[in-house]
C-alpha cells in the first residue's frame, strides 16, 4: 500500500477516497478536510473564540488539535458527569492533552453544579442514563459557552455519529430532527431582546470516519480514553452504528452518500419542522425555552430544570421514607 500523495509507505487506507496515505500525508488529509468543512458550511472564522467539548476521547481532543493547528481561537471545556472511573480517566486524558499542548481547558463537575452525577440522575429519574447525560451536556456546554463569551461551540461529532443519527431520525421519521440535523446550528436570541439564547455550534469532524479519527489520535500520539462509557449498553445509536458499518464493508461510501446526500437533496425538505417558537427564559434557571404552549409557571421551566426539579424531589421523598423507617423502628 503506497501513499497516494508521496508514493511512500501507507498506514491508513481510506476505501471511500480510494486512497492511502503515510502518516504524516494522512495529518495533511485529515487537516484539510477539516478545514474545507469550515469554510463549505461557513463554520467558524479565526476571529472567533471557540468552546470546545471535550470528553478525554479521540474524537473531541483531534478536533481540538486541528483547529489549534488550523489556528483558531480554542478553549477546551470538560464537563465531569461523575460516572465512576471513567470520567475520573477521561477528565485525566483532557488534562494530560491540554497540558501537553498548552491548550485553555475549563472544568466543571455535575455534582458540584446542580448535586448529581449521571449514574444518580437516572435511578432518580428513571430514565436511560444516556438520556440525562445528553441533557446535561446539551445544557451545561451552552451555559459555558454563555458565560463565558465563546462565539462558537465546538463538539467532536464525526461522520458515523451523524449518519447514525440520521439514520435513527429516519427510521422514526422525526421530522424535528431531520430539520434540525445540520453541520452547524446557528445561534438563537431570546424573545425579541438581543441576548443569545443558544450559542452557534458547529461539527467540524462531518467529513471525517470515527476510524480515522482514531487513526489521527495515534500518529499525532494523542492519549486518548479508549475505553467507552460504561453506561452504553443497549444505547441505539451504537446499534445504528454496528449496522450502517456492515453496509459500508459491503460497498464504500455508502456512510458519506447517506449524510451528505441528505444535506444536498433533502435537508431543507424538513425546514419548517425545525422549530422556530419563540424562547423565552426559564423562570427556574434563565436558561432559553419554548414560549408556545406554555401554561402556568410550572411549565415555563426548562427542560434541565424540570429533571432537576424531579431528581431533587425524588430524593427527599427517599430521605424522608428512611427517616420514617428509622424512627418506626
Ligand atoms: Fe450514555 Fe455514557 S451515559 S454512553
Ligand atoms: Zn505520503
Ligand atoms: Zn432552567
Amino acid at each position: 500500500m503506497r501513499c497516494k500523495v508521496c508514493r511512500g509507505h501507507a498506514v491508513v487506507d481510506i476505501r471511500r477516497h480510494n486512497a492511502a496515505f503515510c502518516p504524516d500525508h494522512f495529518v495533511d488529509h485529515v487537516t484539510s478536510q477539516v478545514a474545507k468543512a469550515l469554510k463549505e458550511f461557513k463554520m467558524a472564522t479565526v476571529e472567533d473564540r471557540l468552546l470546545i467539548a471535550v470528553s478525554g476521547g479521540k474524537d473531541s481532543l483531534a478536533v481540538w488539535d486541528v483547529l489549534m493547528n488550523l489556528g483558531y481561537d480554542t478553549t477546551a471545556f470538560y464537563l465531569d458527569l461523575g460516572i465512576g472511573g471513567y470520567s475520573a480517566r477521561s477528565k485525566e486524558a483532557a488534562v494530560a492533552f491540554a497540558g501537553s499542548r498548552g491548550g485553555k481547558l475549563i472544568t466543571r463537575s455535575l455534582r458540584e453544579e446542580h448535586g448529581f452525577t449521571v449514574p444518580e440522575l437516572s435511578t432518580l429519574t428513571r430514565r436511560v442514563p444516556c438520556s440525562g447525560c445528553g441533557l446535561n451536556k446539551r445544557y451545561e456546554f451552552n451555559r459555558a459557552a454563555l458565560e463565558e463569551g465563546f462565539d462558537v461551540l465546538v463538539t467532536g461529532h464525526n461522520l458515523d455519529d451523524e449518519v447514525a443519527t440520521l439514520f435513527g431520525n429516519v427510521l422514526g421519521w422525526n421530522t424535528q430532527m431531520l430539520g434540525r440535523q445540520r453541520p452547524v446550528l446557528q445561534e438563537r436570541i431570546v424573545g425579541a431582546g438581543d441576548s443569545r439564547a443558544f450559542v452557534k455550534k458547529i461539527k467540524p469532524l462531518v467529513r471525517i470516519a470515527e476510524r480515522e479519527t482514531a487513526a489521527y489520535a495515534l500518529i499525532r500520539g494523542i492519549d486518548y480514553i479508549v475505553e467507552e462509557c460504561p453506561m452504553v449498553e443497549g444505547n441505539t445509536q451504537h446499534r445504528y452504528k454496528e449496522a450502517l458499518t456492515l453496509l459500508e464493508e459491503a460497498s464504500p461510501g455508502t456512510k458519506h452518500r447517506m449524510y451528505f446526500g441528505f444535506l444536498k437533496n433533502a435537508s431543507d425538505r424538513f425546514a419548517e419542522d425545525r422549530g422556530s417558537a419563540e424562547l423565552i427564559p426559564c423562570t427556574d434557571c434563565g436558561a432559553p425555552t419554548v414560549a408556545s404552549g406554555a401554561h402556568g409557571v410550572e411549565k415555563l421551566m426548562c427542560s434541565f430544570c424540570k429533571t432537576k426539579a424531579l431528581a431533587h424531589a425524588r430524593r427527599a421523598e427517599r430521605t424522608n421514607d428512611s427517616v420514617h423507617g428509622a424512627e418506626q423502628r
